[in-house]
């Protein structure tokens, strides 16, 4: 059987990937930049923890020194999330099925004292080179589709909430609003924002790199829950990534989808 190269699980910040270090026990960390990536196993699976900082930009630099340097040959992007669904509650799980830019916009032409309006803003799609040398517009990625329902299967293991599939959006933006909010999820149908996915996603495509999107709820400003905790939300979802990757692992799933 060929041999499996190393899975990857980033998190943005120190919560979201320390349990994976925990589980590590002991690991080697190699830094490029500011980036740092955690080389170690969990039950003889080898792993690379990477920790993409916040935000877009940090996400995309990550992923793409992760795949220069590591070919890992499937990315599991995780963390926390806010959430867009009245049926969603701070710590249930959602699997990325697909996910979408919710901050590329291009606004009609307004006269100076017009004003702004947001919600007259028109999507704007993202433009990827296919191996064909044509562009082609996106406008949504999608998780690897096996990879998906592994996640998805494993969701019963999964005791803090409930787990979901659904559409995830990501900004440079943390959205508070409750109009703003309602009206992402009905115009884009969303479950849940966070801040790195989508250029996680773009990344993985430009190097034909199986990806997954797994996110826990850890606020919701529609819930009256009135709870931010982005360290347990943090833990939960690392928990459950964890899961995921050792059974995607032990599947052999990865050489399969490639
Ligand atoms: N909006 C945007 N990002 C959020 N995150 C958690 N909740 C939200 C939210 N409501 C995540 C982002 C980022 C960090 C600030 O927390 O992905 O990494």
């Amino acid at each position: 059987m060929q041999k499996q190269t190393v899975i990857a699980i980033q998190g943005a910040m120190d919560g979201e990937i320390a349990v994976l270090l925990e589980a590590m026990q002991t690991y080697t960390e190699e830094k490029h930049g500011s980036y740092s990536f955690f080389l170690g196993e969990v039950e003889k699976i080898p792993l690379v923890v990477s920790r993409t900082e916040i935000g877009m930009v940090n996400a995309a630099a990550a992923t793409a020194l992760l795949i220069d340097k590591y070919q890992p040959s499937v990315i599991i992007n995780q963390g926390t999330a806010g959430g867009h669904d009245p049926q969603l509650n701070v710590f249930d799980t959602i699997i990325g099925k697909e996910i979408v830019h919710i901050n590329n916009f291009v606004s009609n032409h307004l006269e100076e004292g017009e004003g702004m309006s947001p919600e007259s803003w028109v999507p704007m799609q993202t433009f990827v080179r296919e191996e064909n040398n044509k562009l082609k517009d996106v406008f949504v990625f999608e998780s690897d589709s096996e990879l998906v329902k592994v996640a998805l299967e494993l969701g019963p293991e999964y005791t803090n909430g409930k787990v979901v599939e659904g559409r995830i959006g990501t900004a440079d933006f943390w959205n508070r609003e409750i109009d703003r909010i309602n009206w992402l999820h009905e115009k884009f149908q969303t479950r849940g924002e966070e801040m790195e996915a989508y250029a996680v996603a773009q990344i993985a495509r430009a190097f034909n790199t199986p990806f997954l999107s797994i996110r826990t709820i850890s606020n919701s400003e529609i819930t009256q829950e009135y709870i931010e905790d982005l360290d347990t939300a943090g833990k939960y979802c690392a928990e459950f990534s964890l899961l995921v990757a050792k059974t995607i692992y032990q599947q052999n799933l990865v050489l399969q989808t490639r």
